[in-house]
């Protein structure tokens, strides 16, 4: 352990660092007199955990499962080989995959107030509203939580494609497919596009959202992780944790950004519009951002960015939607030319292919997120482990008061 000095006018500390296995070393502040806060707006150089279950390295443009990049996890393993990763630690034997995979069949199936509540709700309804609905439905039923954290998760990774694909249907006003929940023929992303689109789906298909599904599944300390650590910190039930991180997901800023992001291409519509649409993303006066460029840690390109483009590549050869993706990729070209875009590092992020890709495997767009959900679900459930086996203490940060001093009425 090292010992750094950290001085001011009136203050000399000793202060230990301890070195990370890759990447940032952190200072320990844990010995710090309690009077005396860091600020840290946007918790921008915040290390609030210990965790090993991701590492981003965003000058390089790497991302690590457990220690594998992403790219080659793509290429060679299914999307339940990378659930067990993430979940327990180390890719699965065939064994373990096959005991696995078992439990994961056993857990898929949700009770029937779940349909009832769905008949409650607006048609209107936003997928990840009715997701989130669903979600605190099982949260407020004790009978779903099991005393083995384990279990609890696997649990909730094997019920979310049930959830998310009843969200969906909902929203496109379309009856729930009822699956025998006995059925083991399907495997998991394959059942999940059955209950979603009523057809046994296409082996094509399946792959594509193999992928999508791993590019997703997990990416350390992001807004939603985060927001589910804290709340989970506070000893809440799995189910509760995960609705908050949902909540967390839904925003522009984070999950819902390939919403946002399809919806700024079909304003742009053609690539003669491009340069307005440039201008108004570098003015200071406008609030308007590209969507799907930028990312907090990434400053080179987001690895997974460039798997999506591969796919929506592949997926769009045999699709009609090409108009948008020559708008795409023109974009993103002037956009990486650009000195604004240059100075400031701003790259695409995951999200600026996932929603064409998605669309054209016949995902609506208000419900892209709900697929980065379901991807993320397995993130989430690993932090949550991992959390439960750490005993995290309650993430309760402090503030910079700048409000009125004390007075009287
Ligand atoms: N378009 C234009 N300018 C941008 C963009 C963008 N997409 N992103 C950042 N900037 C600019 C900001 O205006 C700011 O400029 P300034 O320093 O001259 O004032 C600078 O870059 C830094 O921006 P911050 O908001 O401070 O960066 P931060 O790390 O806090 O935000 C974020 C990251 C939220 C992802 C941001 O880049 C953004 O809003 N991107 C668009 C939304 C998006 O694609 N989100 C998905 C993220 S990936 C994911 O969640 C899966």
């Amino acid at each position: 352990m090292n010992q750094i000095n950290a001085t001011s006018d009136q203050m000399c500390f000793e202060l230990p660092i301890f070195q990370a296995n890759l990447g940032n070393s952190v200072l320990d502040a844990s010995g710090f007199p309690v009077d005396f806060y860091f600020q840290d707006i946007g918790l921008k150089h915040t290390s609030f955990c210990q965790s090993a279950i991701c590492y981003i390295d965003g000058s390089k443009g790497l991302l690590l499962y457990r220690g594998y990049p992403i790219e080659e996890l793509c290429k060679h393993f299914q999307f339940e080989s990378i659930m067990y990763l993430l979940l327990f630690g180390e890719l699965p034997t065939s064994r373990t995959l096959k005991s696995f995979t078992k439990k994961l069949i056993k857990y898929r199936h949700i009770p029937d107030y779940c349909y009832s509540l769905l008949e409650h709700l607006p048609e209107s309804s936003h997928p990840m509203g009715i997701l989130l609905t669903l979600v605190s439905a099982l949260a407020a039923d004790s009978s779903q939580s099991l005393d083995d954290p384990d279990e609890m998760a696997i649990r909730i990774v094997a019920q979310m494609p049930i959830l998310v694909a009843l969200s969906q249907r909902h929203a496109r006003t379309l009856k729930p497919v009822h699956q025998d929940s006995n059925d083991d023929s399907l495997g998991y992303v394959p059942d999940f596009l059955f209950r979603l689109f009523g057809q046994i789906p296409t082996e094509h298909t399946v792959t594509a959202f193999d992928q999508i599904l791993t590019l997703h599944a997990e990416h350390e300390q992001n807004a939603s992780t985060c927001t589910l650590r804290v709340s989970g910190s506070t000893g809440t039930n799995a189910y509760a944790a995960l609705a908050a991180a949902i909540t967390a997901l839904w925003g522009p800023a984070h999950g819902g950004a390939n919403e946002a992001c399809m919806q700024m291409l079909e304003a742009i519509k053609t690539c003669d519009r491009i340069p307005e649409y440039i201008e108004k993303a570098k003015s200071k006066e406008d609030p308007f951002r590209l969507m799907g460029f930028g990312h907090r840690v990434y400053r080179s390109r987001d690895p997974r960015a460039d798997v999506m483009k591969s796919l929506a590549k592949e997926v769009l050869d045999s699709k009609q939607d090409k108009p948008l993706f020559r708008l795409a990729p023109s974009l993103e070209k002037r956009a990486l030319e650009d000195p604004y875009f240059i100075s400031h590092q701003l790259y695409p992020n995951v999200d600026y292919y996932s929603g064409i890709v998605q669309r054209a495997l016949g995902i609506e767009n208000n419900a892209f997120t709900t697929i980065f959900a379901l991807a993320r679900t397995t993130g989430w459930m690993s932090h949550w482990l991992e959390m439960m086996r750490d005993k995290t203490p309650i993430i309760r940060p402090r503030q910079h008061y700048i409000g009125p001093r004390k007075r009287s009425l």
